[in-house]
């Protein structure tokens, strides 16, 4: 399977997981954890609009920072531009904050609903450019169905 296919079969997969249950916390847990399974990613979470900053929210990997602000970091950036932000090598994004000195590249997809900025889906690897379009194709419509359930 190619990675789009992977993707389809995820979306899929994301899809069943939060049929039925109406519960942010626990849609958001059982997304994260499908999402860093399927790929065996670094590390898979949220962070959610709480004012004018991200807040940690549910997560699988290392423990990381609780507090991002607006235009901060990959996570801020994806906020304020409001769209995807692939970075190949952290080290390369002016203003990344590193969580873990392990992380080597980055996939941040924003949760969008009704035009506004919810929260951001952020992906870390240990490999140097791990994510391309096809990760940013195949997740912006997982972050969408998330995000109309925020
Ligand atoms: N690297 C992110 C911070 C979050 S951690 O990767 C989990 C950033 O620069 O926004």
């Amino acid at each position: 399977m190619n990675k789009s296919e992977r993707y389809a079969l995820l979306l899929k997969q994301v899809g069943s997981l939060v049929a039925g249950e109406s519960d942010t916390t626990a849609n958001l847990a059982n997304a994260a954890a499908a999402i860093h399974e399927a790929f065996g990613f670094w590390w898979t979470g949220f962070y959610l609009v709480k004012g004018e900053e991200l807040v940690l929210g549910p997560f699988q990997g290392p423990v990381a920072c609780t507090r991002i602000p607006f235009g901060k970091g990959v996570c801020g950036t994806s906020w304020a531009r409001r769209s995807t932000v692939v970075v190949p090598d952290v080290e390369e994004f002016p203003g990344h904050i590193a969580c873990s000195s392990a992380s080597r590249s980055e996939i941040v997809v924003p949760l969008i609903r009704g035009g506004k900025v919810l929260g951001v889906l952020d992906i870390d690897s240990r490999e140097l450019a791990t994510f391309d379009d096809a990760d940013a194709a195949g997740l912006e419509p997982i972050a969408a169905l998330l995000a109309a359930l925020l």
